[in-house]
């Protein structure tokens, strides 16, 4: 491993690091190459050697580079020549065709990142030039370093056959910034914590009071009403009773706990949405604690062993309501569950890998990264999957329902169009969309535009607030859904919460057409690909608390009506 980042104190005179990371078109943030991919030079000192750190860095892509550069600490350099260029025909056109494209480097100083531009046209877009000399500004506070600044200077024009010398400064200035806040200057507080933010939290957390005092208005007022009714048909002979006419959600008693169709795939799509759940919820907290934007692919590690740690979640939610549905095959079961986030999400960037091959981008993961990735989900996932999946069937198992399940299914009578499932399901996720889309908005331009996202206080707060909204919007749904005599709740409201997400990925299109200017079919596959990704993890875990809420709801109205 790298030893600066474990040794961020310096002496003087130390030998001070100047990775190179990556190079690419300034709109499409995502799509980046090896700093080294356009024919730059590299300077004269040889030493120094970079592996891989973590598993997030080498999926994100980070591939560092030293840039040849001596840097000592403390040690002034006056503007030196460090290498020179060659410049024939085709290295001339790799950079027109860079300048041409906007494209920056990033470097890294001591971990603190440093943007750069590769050149410049001129106004009618004929001549083209690069910047040759790299003025760096390096703040020091005791033995530590806390802040760099770059400065491109040395406008050179690329004609071609001739020789282009890269130079280099470096001036050390002492600083006040302390140690611990030397990322500040990368977050954007006017950004994220602008007006809109604040108002829009403030808007979803009012929406949230509205719903759920609607929710429990409704439901005391119509369930009392309805129990009232119940009882009072209960008091009267069955004479009476077969002239009375009885409708409701009490006619379906018989049906409403038999099984969904598709018991397999259900209990693992819920499963997999309780795990993404707690996954976001662990992963958030930790961000909220520990500063996780300072370290590169710190923020992907975590999620991954956070969610290898979460199986048994998985495993047990999937697994015990497979059980309770009378499933037989729970291997096969387990392995879906175990297996259908992984594959969603290995599927897409396997796609992707390909395309990233294609445009020798450093986007592609290494094959020994993928080996790793496997391995995590064969001797890790797996096997917890498994032990939380028997714990599952043997804790809470049993379908212990307070009604009876009918041998014959009851038929399900018609009714008017807008309480047919399929609409239910369109209209259900249009709420929890409302509540989340401008968060939506700050956390795409945090991962496709230069920004750091830093304020996981708001993302905890829309997590909350997104579950409740699901929550009373499902209870709502499934509760009409019920009273139409439909008792095909289940999917109803898996889907009518997961539909969310298909808002999302719409809202996804707009922010790329209207707020972003990436183009080319790497970034756009990237984009697309990867926001389908997002989009159905969303759905996923919007589905299954909405189900798990749902399920408590229809429960409690069954246990309280007497049935006969
Ligand atoms: C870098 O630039 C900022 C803003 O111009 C300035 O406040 C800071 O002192 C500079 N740092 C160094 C080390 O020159």
């Amino acid at each position: 491993a790298r030893l600066d980042v474990w040794f961020d104190h310096y002496t003087d005179k130390e030998e001070v690091v100047l990775w190179m990371n990556t190079v690419g078109p300034y709109h499409n943030r995502q799509e980046t190459y090896k700093y080294f991919s356009l024919p730059f030079c590299v300077g004269t000192k040889k030493t120094i050697s970079h592996y891989h750190e973590t598993l997030g860095e080498a999926l994100q892509g980070v591939e560092l580079e030293f840039s040849g550069l001596d840097i000592k600490f403390k040690d002034e350099v006056m503007q030196t020549t460090y290498c020179e260029i060659e410049l024939d025909k085709a290295k001339r056109d790799a950079f027109v065709y860079a300048i041409k494209n906007h494209y920056w480097y990033q470097m890294y100083i001591d971990d603190l990142p440093i943007w750069g531009i590769v050149g410049e046209a001129d106004e009618n877009g004929e001549d083209h030039y690069l910047w040759t000399y790299k003025k760096l500004e390096i703040g020091f506070n005791g033995n530590r370093i806390v802040d760099v600044n770059l400065t491109s200077e040395g406008k050179v024009k690329l004609v071609p056959n001739t020789r282009i010398a890269m130079s280099y400064s470096v001036k050390w200035k002492k600083s006040d910034v302390k140690f611990e806040d030397r990322f500040d200057k990368y977050l954007d507080p006017s950004f994220f914590q602008h007006r809109i933010h604040w108002f829009s939290i403030f808007n979803s957390f009012m929406m949230v009071i509205f719903l759920v005092g609607l929710v429990s208005m409704i439901l005391m007022r119509t369930l009392r009403k309805d129990y009232a009714r119940y009882s009072k048909e209960e008091e009267m002979d069955d004479m009476d009773r077969d002239l009375g006419d009885e409708y409701g959600w009490k006619q379906v008693h018989g049906d409403v706990f038999r099984p969904s169709s598709h018991p397999m795939i259900f209990s693992s799509l819920i499963g997999s949405g309780c795990q993404i759940f707690s996954v976001s919820f662990i992963v958030i907290i930790v961000a909220m604690i520990e500063d996780l934007y300072t370290e590169r692919g710190s923020m992907l590690s975590t999620a991954i062993f956070v969610y290898a740690a979460t199986s048994p979640v998985n495993g047990y939610f999937g697994g015990s309501l497979y059980a309770k549905q009378g499933g037989r095959r729970w291997i096969k079961q387990m392995f879906i569950g175990a297996f259908l986030i992984p594959a969603m999400v290995c599927g897409t960037a396997f796609f992707i890998n390909f395309i990233a091959m294609y445009y020798h981008a450093s986007r592609a993961i290494p094959f020994g990264t993928m080996v790793a990735v496997c391995c995590i989900c064969l001797f890790v996932i797996l096997p917890l999957n498994l032990v939380g999946t028997i714990l599952g069937r043997n804790l809470s198992g049993q379908p212990n329902f307070p009604c009876r399940v009918n041998a014959v299914p009851r038929p399900i009578p018609e009714k008017k169009w807008f309480m047919e499932p399929a609409v239910i399901v369109c209209l259900g996720g249009i709420l929890p969309f409302g509540s989340i889309f401008i968060e939506m908005y700050f956390i795409f331009t945090s991962f496709w535009a230069y920004k750091i996202y830093y304020v996981y206080g708001f993302m905890m707060l829309v997590l909350v607030i997104l579950c409740i909204v699901t929550v009373c919007v499902t209870i709502v749904c499934t509760y009409f859904l019920l009273n139409a005599e439909d008792y095909r709740w289940q999917w109803t409201s898996f889907l009518s919460a997961a539909s969310t997400a298909v808002y999302v990925y719409m809202y996804s299109f707009y922010y790329y057409f209207f707020k972003t200017k990436m183009y080319g079919l790497f970034q756009t596959s990237f984009y697309f690909g990867y926001m389908a990704v997002f989009s159905s993890s969303l759905g996923i875990m919007c589905g299954a608390v909405g189900y798990v809420g749902t399920s408590a709801f229809v429960r409690k109205i069954y246990t309280n009506v007497k049935i006969d």
